[in-house]
């Protein structure tokens, strides 16, 4: 390839620049709905293992493949299979699922905004009504604030992986950590917050299923951006000179430590607030859960801050939250760019308006699946009842088809790359790693039982979303 590509400066803005878009609304919002719809504690604990035994390892192959190739998916799976047209395939399967990720994304980011203006306006009393949400969803003046999100998503992607991604994530992600575990220091203080405690950080083994594990796995993959081709592209940005063990590592846990504390936050203001709340009424939870629930924890802080302070607060977590969707946004946006631009040799810019403009067709109906177009509304029937051309989109690509690209990365590393080629890969730039332990679970763990983990999972993901059907009864 002679287009010379973008290098993350240094390892720190590697892991800024993947933690940046590791760290979003899947940790922020998507976390605390499925823990609390998948019964609290047992959720976190299968989630935390999938994160320590399946997904490390697969980050470190994703970013090993990049490194190694220098390419996008693409251009990476056709290089470590010699150029296999069924591999090729593969390579496009990690392309289209960012592109679908970035059209539902869009959305809900779009829906961050409307809170975030709303709480500046002094309208958090507003929020907090139960029915506020269908409102903004359903409410036409969305497209105003998405055509300004669009322009400036895509400026910043004109600029380029180093000046656009890298220096947004160094100052608002730490601040957002310590605005959430401030956050969390006062719903601890409200009465019943222990019930939520409770149920978030002590297991009831007995609410263990095969829908607990499916949803743990598609979260961990969704949250730590893998089987996207995320960390494949972010891979072909990385020096030579880091560590790829160390640095996914750190990523990992940053983005776990992220999702845990808006558990820690979310669950427990959920049992403060209806001290009536039985775990069995969370089963059906949605992402209207996050969107009403923050507004009343900041509402609530009114005697104590007054409503202009309760405000203050709101909009600068709303901003904090933005800026972490932000920077996902971009980086799910960078995977079909730096497809274009290697492998259909379009220049930057013209890679940026393509995608700018494909985004924006397919967010529109996204955006009408909720109320604005009955057709888009009920688009589609499958897993018991109607389901919008939103949820369509965000199940199969957030529910369902994540492990599945998972599933072909680590047989791509673990049987076609030849001569042990991973491990090598995974030793440039640290030394310590051939022979350690790590490398050993690594090698071992891909060839063995991850790859079979995460196929079962997709089948079973697949079986019970659109089916309705759960595997295991066959057993
Ligand atoms: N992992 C990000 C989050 O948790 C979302 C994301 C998805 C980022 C896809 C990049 C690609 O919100």
């Amino acid at each position: 390839m002679s287009i010379e590509r973008g290098q993350f400066s240094s390892k720190l803005g590697f892991i800024l620049a993947a933690a940046g878009s590791a760290v979003g609304l899947g940790n922020l919002v998507a976390f605390p709905v499925m823990a609390s719809k998948n019964g609290g504690a047992v959720f976190l604990f299968v989630y935390v293992l999938f994160v320590a035994l399946v997904c490390l390892p697969v980050m470190m192959a994703e970013i090993a493949m990049g490194r190694r190739t220098q390419r996008n998916p693409v251009g990476a799976f056709a290089a470590l299979s010699d150029n296999h047209g069924g591999w090729r395939m593969a390579g496009k399967l990690a392309i289209l699922t960012p592109f679908m990720i970035a059209v539902f994304y869009t959305i809900v980011t779009v829906w961050i905004i409307i809170y975030l203006l709303k709480a500046l306006t002094g309208n958090l009393g507003e929020l907090a009504q139960p029915e506020t949400f269908g409102a903004v969803v359903g409410s036409p003046s969305l497209f105003v604030y998405f055509v300004i999100l669009q322009v400036l998503v895509f400026a910043v992607l004109l600029s380029g992986v180093k000046n656009g991604i890298e220096r947004q994530a160094r100052i608002l992600m730490p601040t957002l950590a310590v605005m959430l575990v401030g956050l969390i220091i006062f719903v601890m203080t409200l009465d019943n917050a222990s019930a939520g405690i409770r149920y978030y950080l002590v297991p009831d083994f007995s609410q263990f299923d095969s829908t607990v594990v499916n949803a743990a796995l598609n979260q961990a993959f969704f949250s730590l951006s893998l089987g996207m081709g995320i960390m494949i592209t972010y891979g072909s940005y990385f020096s030579s000179s880091d560590s790829i063990p160390g640095s996914s590592r750190l990523v990992a846990i940053a983005d776990t430590s992220v999702a845990f504390l808006a558990g820690l936050l979310i669950l427990p203001a959920i049992f403060a607030f209806n001290p009536a709340t039985n775990p069995e009424d969370l089963s059906s939870s949605s992402v209207g859960l996050i969107f009403t629930y923050l507004p009343q924890i900041f509402l609530s802080m009114q005697s104590a801050v007054g409503f202009v302070g309760a405000s203050i607060v709101a909009a600068v977590f709303f901003a904090l939250v933005l800026f972490a969707a932000f920077t996902s946004l971009v980086s799910i946006l960078e995977i079909p760019i730096s497809y274009m631009i290697d492998e259909w040799c379009f220049s930057r810019r013209k890679a940026v308006l393509t995608q700018a403009a494909l985004v924006s067709f397919f967010a529109i109906f996204a955006a009408m699946s909720f109320g604005m177009s009955p057709f888009l509304t009920d688009f589609i029937p499958y897993g018991g009842g109607p389901k919008s051309f939103f949820d369509l989109l965000a199940d199969t690509f957030s529910e369902v088809i994540l492990p599945f690209v998972g599933f072909l990365a680590c047989i791509l590393c673990s049987y076609r790359w030849r001569n042990r080629g991973l491990s090598a890969e995974l030793s440039v730039g640290d030394e310590s790693y051939a022979g350690s332990l790590m490398e050993k679970y690594v090698d071992f763990s891909l060839r063995t039982f991850i790859p079979v983990v995460l196929l079962f999972v997709f089948l079973n993901s697949l079986a019970q979303k659109y089916f309705a059907f759960d595997l295991l009864s066959l057993l």
